[in-house]
């Protein structure tokens, strides 16, 4: 690729809006927090964990991602697994970041919330005040548990209302449509949190329309099966809901078989609000710039195609107009300056 586009990328201030910060868990720290807590790993060394790193669909991956969270214990894990993760993006230009995490994976093994939560929050508030990066936190409901258990995890998230921006739905996604948690939704828009939802990855097309019409989800993660239908295309783009999708995960998942089969120019051509994100960067290869960079390379983006997904960040983001006109600001005085 043209070393100046690549320049033009690595340099570009960004959003990212689809990032779970348990997929942030890279080998070398999961070995140290499993050392320090005595807690035994299926895998002797960094390596043969990162060997293990081949998956065939997205239940392969969650497995080996299920297994590594287990490992954290200590508001002092949370807390450095986040600082690692931030101190990539802002290495990466992000400005801005809406980071996923878990809370079931870690209740079910009697890791409060309060712990998981004030762990990650502390080191959200330490990398605004060392890099200046700015973020929000997004609950998600694991899909494959019932939705009693996510009505649980919605109590305890109300006594920590200030620090959750949106809540949304991950995991195992077929046989777990979003209408399955169609009353819990109901509660989360009434608590006002914003919504999201996890659709349209393996499943199909038709879980997309249950996200935005039955959760009301005012953005949708992955949604790449949405190419399949035309009038959802339409729907997306006239009610301007946005898609976070994910390159170099759908190809790690076999979603796509070729990077160049994730649908991003022709969302970009139909007017869709789409976004570019890494979703669990230290399992598929890459953080968010090597997202831009290999999808750019595979789909002959144009500088413009690429300005247009970073303003779409911000638009797709969670903040006050205040806010996203700083960012917009942001972004257009770097694109006057870059030569
Ligand atoms: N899909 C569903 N659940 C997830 C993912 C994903 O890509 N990453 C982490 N949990
Ligand atoms: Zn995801």
């Amino acid at each position: 690729m043209d070393e100046n586009l690549k320049r033009y990328i690595q340099l570009l201030p960004k959003a990212e809006l689809h990032v779970h910060i348990e997929g942030t868990f890279e080998p070398e720290l999961i070995f140290e927090i499993a050392t320090r807590n005595k807690v035994s790993l299926k895998y002797n060394s960094v390596e043969e964990l990162r060997k293990a790193y081949n998956f065939n669909n997205l239940q392969d991956f969650l497995d080996i991602y299920y297994g590594a969270a287990n490992v954290l214990l200590y508001e002092q894990d949370f807390y450095d697994l986040t600082v690692n993760y931030l101190r990539k993006a802002h290495a990466d230009n992000v400005v801005h970041t809406e980071i996923f995490f878990d809370p079931q994976t870690h209740t079910a093994r009697s890791v409060s919330f309060e712990t998981v939560v004030n762990g990650i929050t502390r080191a959200m508030d330490d990398a605004k005040i060392e890099w200046g990066i700015s973020s929000k936190l997004i609950l998600c409901f694991l899909r494959h548990l019932s939705e009693k258990s996510a009505e649980e995890t919605l109590k305890s998230a109300l006594l920590h209302k200030d620090k959750i921006i949106a809540v949304g739905l991950d995991s195992s996604e077929n046989g777990h449509p979003p209408g399955k948690f169609f009353h819990v939704f109901n509660r989360v828009r009434e608590e006002g949190f914003f919504v999201v939802a996890h659709a349209g990855e393996e499943g199909p097309a038709e879980y997309v329309w249950e996200a935005i019409d039955l959760l009301e989800a005012e953005r949708v993660d992955h949604g790449v099966s949405s190419i399949d239908d035309p009038d959802l295309l339409e729907e997306l783009r006239e009610r301007e809901i946005p898609l976070t999708v994910c390159p170099l995960s759908n190809l790690k998942l076999k979603v796509v078989e070729e990077l160049k089969n994730v649908p991003v120019k022709v969302f970009l051509e139909k007017g869709i609000r789409v976004t570019l994100n890494s979703d669990d960067p230290s399992y598929f290869g890459g953080y968010i710039n090597d997202n831009y960079l290999q999808t750019a390379e595979a789909l002959r983006l144009s500088r413009n195609d690429i300005y247009t997904l970073a303003k779409n960040s911000f638009l797709a983001s969670f903040i006050t107009e205040n806010e996203r006109n700083i960012f917009l600001e942001k972004l257009l005085n770097f694109e006057n300056a870059f030569v």
